[in-house]
């Protein structure tokens, strides 16, 4: 795929010129940000931007909360309780590093269901949604052990729990979970392991995500109607796109605006909100919390996780034909993991050949159930592991994974799709034409 034609960087001064045949790096930075955007993007197309500076944020108050953390079992708690009452605005640093890895979630899920509905994933985008897997289960790993760091019940016992998960393997598990653990159990060797890796990690998502975009400023960005932009001649692609600087990052910083206020209303009034309180009593190997509850963002795959019970037919079967080398625990290990395995190989699942949801009629509503879905896991990764819940888990993770592996390959054979504009400029101009004048034909959009 040729990319976008546009004006490329040409310098002017002698220094300039100097530059640019030694390093071309203002060429660079010009063709980043001049880069043509389609004209027709919504605000749902904010949220990468949110997740570059939420990265930004994160990583920026975690290296001040090291300047005053000590990753020892007997001095970790002691230090985070220190770095809230006696650092100069220990606190608030703090609740920013804590609510920041909510807002990373809130954004990263935003931008994955984007995704899904405008079928961004599709060709010729899937290494852009590959990358961003990689990206997700990155996030996971630094938020999983982040959470460990402060040394409270809850990170004690929600890391025996998961990485007693890999424990559950067939042959392998025991081995690997002492390699991961630095020893037979969650002791000072994990807490400086994780505290090292949750250091590295957001440096590679830094990486992974110049990677991304790089992907996409190769095939142009997605917009809401799925329609590519037209690359015959410059003159077309500047009827269907908008340089990003200045039309899209004042977009985006508006939004980022709005979001940050919010965001700030949150850390400095209802700071624990989203944290369980059982994280403020410091670890104790000798005493099992009533209930080991993950972070909220992980609550989807937990509930996955733990719908697979020894009662379920399914698990019954695949024990039986492993002659229990799969028992129920490693099953729920190998569905939690499946779970995001069939959202990476969604652009080859998906037949159809009409990209944005938009058009899709049939498709809009099993969408739609999904985020319900996802949504219902969420809730129900809260609650205990009893009836009537077991039963209410086990139908939506059998839906999570009937949509990617039944739905999506089906709909595309038999869905009617509606017309789709002929350029992104119809779409504008739909929506926008009333604006500039009326003097264009007004076509109602789809929605
Ligand atoms: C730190 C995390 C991430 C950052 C900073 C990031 C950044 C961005 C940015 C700036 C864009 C273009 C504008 C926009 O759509 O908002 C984008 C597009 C995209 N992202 Fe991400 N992303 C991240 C994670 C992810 C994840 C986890 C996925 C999917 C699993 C994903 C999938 C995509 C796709 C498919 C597009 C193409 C959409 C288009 O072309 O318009 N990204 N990303």
């Amino acid at each position: 795929m040729s990319g976008i034609p546009h004006d490329h960087y040409k310098p002017n001064s002698d220094g300039e010129k100097w530059l640019h045949s030694r390093l071309p790096i203002v060429g660079l930075l010009y063709d980043t940000l001049m880069i043509p955007t389609p004209k027709n993007l919504n605000w749902m197309w904010i949220w990468g931007i949110v997740l570059t500076f939420t990265l930004a944020l994160q990583i920026i108050t975690g290296i001040v909360l090291v300047m005053h953390y000590t990753p020892d079992v007997d001095m970790a708690f002691a230090s985070v309780e220190h770095i809230m009452r006696n650092v100069n605005g220990g606190h608030m640093i703090r609740y920013i590093h804590m609510n920041g890895a909510s807002l990373f979630f809130i954004a990263v899920y935003a931008h994955i269901f984007r995704s899904l509905y405008y079928g961004s994933y599709k060709a010729p985008r899937e290494v852009t949604w590959i990358i961003g897997i990689l990206i997700y289960l990155l996030m996971m790993a630094t938020a999983f052990m982040g959470y460990v760091l402060p040394w409270g019940q809850m990170s004690f016992w929600g890391a025996t729990v998961i990485t007693g998960l890999f424990g559950a393997i067939p042959f392998v598990g025991e081995g690997l979970q002492t390699f991961l653990l630095g020893g037979p159990a969650v002791d000072n060797a994990t807490l400086t392991r994780f505290f090292s890796l949750h250091y590295l990690f957001p440096f590679l998502i830094t990486g992974l995500v110049i990677v991304h975009i790089w992907a996409f400023h190769t095939t142009g960005n997605n917009n809401p109607t799925g329609v590519e932009v037209r690359r015959g001649s410059k003159e077309e692609a500047q009827k269907d796109t908008l340089p990003f600087w200045p039309y899209f990052v004042i977009k985006d910083l508006f939004a980022l605006a709005v979001i940050l206020a919010v965001f700030f209303a949150v850390v400095g009034f209802m700071p624990n909100y989203l944290g369980h309180p059982d994280n403020y009593i410091e670890a104790n190997p000798l005493a099992t919390p009533a209930h080991i509850v993950p972070e909220w963002y992980f609550l989807p795959f937990y509930a996955i996780l733990r719908a697979f019970t020894s009662e379920v037919w399914v698990v019954q079967i695949a024990s039986f034909i492993t002659g229990g080398i799969i028992d129920a625990k490693f099953f729920g290990v190998l569905a939690m993991f499946g779970s995001i395995a069939v959202l990476a190989v969604v652009p080859w699942l998906d037949t159809s050949t009409v990209r944005s949801g938009r058009y899709r009629p049939m498709f809009k509503w099993w969408f739609w159930l999904l985020v319900v879905d996802f949504f219902a896991l969420m809730w129900l990764g809260a609650m205990p592991a009893e009836e009537p819940y077991a039963t209410f888990s086990l139908i939506a993770s059998a839906y999570w994974f009937a949509y990617f592996l039944v739905i999506l390959p089906l709909l595309g054979v038999i869905e009617k799709p509606l017309p789709q504009p002929a350029t992104i400029e119809e779409d504008y101009e739909a929506h926008y034409a009333k604006n500039v004048g009326g003097t264009k034909t007004i076509v109602e959009p789809a929605e």
